[in-house]
């Protein structure tokens, strides 16, 4: 049964960034609920109620794997990986951005699908590349043109979110060789609850996985967990190993270790998720007291990293640009344009950053090392950050 623990009020797109705010624009601004239930049965974490994929993912797709150089590296390594455990003739990627993990392998041995155009556009020039969601029926057709048999299908951040995971895990089994390998990799729940990180959740992450939930749901199609390792992206994530039930992998002592762990902090049950969801709004006043205090005081706040996952607590906590002057971000195409739901303008950190700041909230929580690395002057000078992860907090180091 799915119980709601957690509201996080209306919210727009995260990815929504807008290039203009005139009434027209905000009067088509897109919003729905943010509820965030967790299921008794299965343990499975989801939104209530989805979004239509066919809203998010559009041949206007904002984000680009390949734009950032950590997760290019990342990519790089594990498809490297993947290939000397696996040996794999035939690989396939469910949701393949830019094809930053498939450039990586012999072109002639990879499908790509890629539901958003202006992405399955760039790879088409490579290798052979469907511009299709996922689905049993896109299982069939590919088996029928006689690209079936795939050894390995790997997807990042990309399964937690498609809302149909019956059609999700029936094509990969139907597609999958007998001893064919799935590897997915996305958020970690466990660290999610830890680091109280609720943002989380926005409208692409229907699911947060943890291992105990993904172990019972793909049981009901014929799959199999047998490894798993934690990685620090994305604040944390999880990347799960699957085969078919009676595939020729053994279950790992760190998949058990791992199982356990989650059980020990009582993913299984509702109380963990209803004493989060006390956290989360605690975070909330507390990081609006820290900043109305601030702004008293006269200081000059800004957000750094215009991320998906602020989107969520700018429109949770409503923060808005009373509060913060400007967001920076060094996306090119996220400059000019305004924040989803908050309106508030994005500009490059060549011009932000600059004496005049005294606070740069770190939307961008998730690449701390490497911004405090790089914003050494701001720190030595006197600037200081904001965090809400895993507790609101004014950071000098
Ligand atoms: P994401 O966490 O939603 O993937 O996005 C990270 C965003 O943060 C991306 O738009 C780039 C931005 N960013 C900066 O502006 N400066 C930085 O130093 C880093 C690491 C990220």
């Amino acid at each position: 049964m799915n119980k709601v623990f957690l509201n996080l009020g209306k919210q727009p797109l995260a990815n929504s960034f807008l290039k203009n705010v005139d009434k027209n624009t905000l009067r088509n601004e897109f919003f729905y609920n943010l509820k965030i239930c967790f299921n008794t049965k299965n343990y499975l974490v989801s939104i209530k109620k989805p979004v239509n994929p066919k809203k998010q993912y559009t041949d206007k797709y904002a984000h680009r794997a390949s734009e950032s150089k950590t997760m290019k590296l990342a990519f790089k390594n594990i498809a490297k990986k993947l290939f000397k455990r696996f040996r794999p003739k035939k690989i396939m990627e469910i949701g393949s951005n830019d094809g930053v993990f498939l450039k990586n392998f012999k072109k002639k041995s990879v499908i790509a699908i890629e539901p958003c155009k202006n992405l399955a556009k760039i790879t088409k020039r490579l290798f052979r590349t469907y511009d299709k969601f996922w689905n049993l029926k896109l299982s069939d057709k590919l088996i029928k043109e006689k690209r079936g048999e795939i050894d390995l299908i790997f997807s990042a951040n990309t399964i937690s979110h498609i809302p149909d995971l019956k059609e999700t895990f029936r094509g990969i089994y139907n597609i999958l060789s007998k001893d064919g390998v799935i590897v997915i990799e996305d958020p970690s729940l466990l660290k999610v609850i830890q680091n109280n990180s609720y943002d989380q959740f926005y409208d692409e992450h229907v699911y947060v996985f943890s291992t105990i939930s993904i172990n019972n749901i793909i049981r009901e199609f014929g799959l199999r967990l047998f490894d798993i390792e934690h990685l620090s992206t994305h604040g944390g994530s999880n990347r799960y190993y699957i085969c078919k039930e009676e595939g020729k992998y053994k279950n790992t002592l760190r998949l058990k270790k791992a199982i356990k762990k989650e059980i020990y902090f009582k993913l299984h049950k509702i109380e963990t998720y209803l004493k989060f969801s006390k956290r989360v709004n605690l975070s909330k006043k507390r990081l609006l007291t820290l900043m109305k205090r601030l702004k008293t005081k006269n200081k000059k706040i800004i957000s750094y990293g215009a991320t998906y996952k602020s989107t969520t607590v700018f429109n949770y906590c409503k923060i808005n640009s009373k509060i913060i002057d400007y967001v920076t971000d060094t996306t090119l195409n996220k400059q000019g344009k305004f924040t989803p739901g908050t309106h508030i303008k994005i500009i490059s950190p060549n011009v932000g950053i600059n004496n005049q700041v005294d606070y740069a909230f770190l939307g961008a929580w998730n690449f701390k090392k490497e911004i405090f690395r790089k914003e050494r002057n701001f720190l030595v000078r006197g600037g200081r950050f904001i965090t809400h992860v895993p507790k609101v907090k004014i950071l000098n180091k």
